[in-house]
């Protein structure tokens, strides 16, 4: 197989600070773990639209269809905060979901022993918590028809509809179960079957899934059950998968059982290309941080985990995602905290570039 390919987005605000740490680690694994991988970098967001005049150019979307998986850092600030819709730099994040169909979007809820006591759930149920969320990204309410504001007999009535059909959502099962099998084999669906046709349908065509993944242990629960079992006993889970709407909502509370923004990785999968792989995108949930932009203060792991998922999923080195892993684990232990992970009283911040050295660091020494 050719060398797989990267394309790295750094954005705009911290997207570039954090991303230039990726761009480190990406370097060891390629120099001490024989990992090679073809990268480019190009613009997203404002930096494209100061370029451009375009959020994103179609030559950088064209550059975006053909890699095996795209890193994206952040987008948007105050700067272009007046710009018209069409050109703000969130569509771009919006033209490469969209234009690579990415509909299954990965939240994971790790929890970092030693960032435990960030949690506002007590520590023994954090504690070594890891789970999947994966939530049905290009579907649902919040695209169905009929959809708007309307007038009835005299009065204003709203409207947005859930729609599913099941080729929608075998193919977000179908993404969920492989996860389940990279993983724990365990994998919890959660809809409203009890109330909503679209739930039954959803149970059905998961169930049918199923029958191609005799080894995964599959389970069904009600999304409100859900949403209490995730804040009672989270560890009970493995692989989630859910629709775009309570998706929306349960990858929110989960993430943030585990601490800080500048903690949480995603990515978004589509199909997969002739080699085999997904269409892919890797980005921290976080935003571009204006607040802090410039200074060296952004938590660069959010990005480092993403590029992490990025081994698991897009390159099948679950084995080396584990050792970067690691390594962000051990560093941790070992008291390093950037601003947004202070708390404890007697440690002082360490910066974006010193956070990134010490990852390496930890990478090496796992050697
Ligand atoms: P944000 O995620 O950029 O920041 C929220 C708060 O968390 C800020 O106080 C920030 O300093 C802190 N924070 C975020 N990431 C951090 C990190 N890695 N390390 C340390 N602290 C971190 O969200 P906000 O402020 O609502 O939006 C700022 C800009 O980012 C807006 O233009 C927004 O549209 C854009 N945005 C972009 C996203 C993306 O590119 N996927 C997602 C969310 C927002
Ligand atoms: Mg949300």
């Amino acid at each position: 197989m050719s060398t797989p390919s990267i394309l790295i987005l750094p954005g705009d605000g911290i997207g570039p600070e954090v991303m230039a740490e990726v761009v480190k680690v990406i370097d060891w694994f390629g120099d001490k773990r024989g990992l090679k991988f073809d990268v480019s970098h190009d613009l997203v967001g404002g930096a494209a639209y100061d370029k451009h005049g375009a959020p994103i150019s179609d030559e950088t979307m064209e550059k975006a269809q053909s890699v095996d998986a795209v890193l994206l850092g952040a987008v948007g600030g105050p700067k272009y905060d007046d710009l018209d819709f069409s050109v703000k730099p969130e569509r771009g994040l919006l033209r490469l979901r969209k234009e690579m169909d990415l509909f299954a979007n990965l939240r994971p809820a790790q929890c970092f022993d030693a960032l435990a006591d960030f949690s506002s759930l007590k520590k023994d149920i954090v504690a070594g918590l890891d789970i999947m969320i994966v939530r049905e990204l290009t579907s649902g309410i919040y695209f169905g028809e009929p959809r708007g504001i309307f007038t009835e007999n005299n009065e204003r009535v709203g409207i947005n509809t859930q729609r599913y059909t099941e080729s929608e959502i075998e193919r977000a099962a179908r993404a969920a179960f492989e996860l389940a099998m990279k993983r724990d084999k365990r994998l919890c669906s959660m809809e409203k079957a009890n109330v909503m046709e679209s739930g039954i349908l959803w149970r059905d065509v998961v169930n049918e899934v199923a029958v191609d993944y005799p080894e995964v242990e599959v389970s069904h629960m009600y999304a409100d059950n859900g949403a209490m079992q995730l804040v009672r006993a989270p560890k009970q889970f493995d692989v989630i998968v859910t629709d775009n709407l309570f998706g929306d909502i349960l990858s929110d509370c989960a993430a943030m059982l585990t601490g800080s923004l500048g903690m949480l990785p995603s990515a978004s999968l589509g199909l997969p290309m002739a080699n085999g792989r997904p269409k892919a995108m890797y980005e921290p949930v976080h935003g571009s941080a204006p607040d802090i932009a410039g200074q060296g203060k952004a938590n660069p792991i959010a990005c480092v985990l993403s590029f992490a998922m990025a081994l698991r999923y897009s390159f099948d080195q679950g084995d080396e995602a584990t050792r970067l892993e690691t390594a962000i684990e051990t560093v941790l232990a070992g008291g390093a905290r950037t601003a947004d992970l202070l708390g404890e009283e007697g440690v002082t911040a360490i910066s974006t570039t010193e956070m990134g050295d010490k990852i390496i660091e930890a990478l090496t020494a796992s050697l």
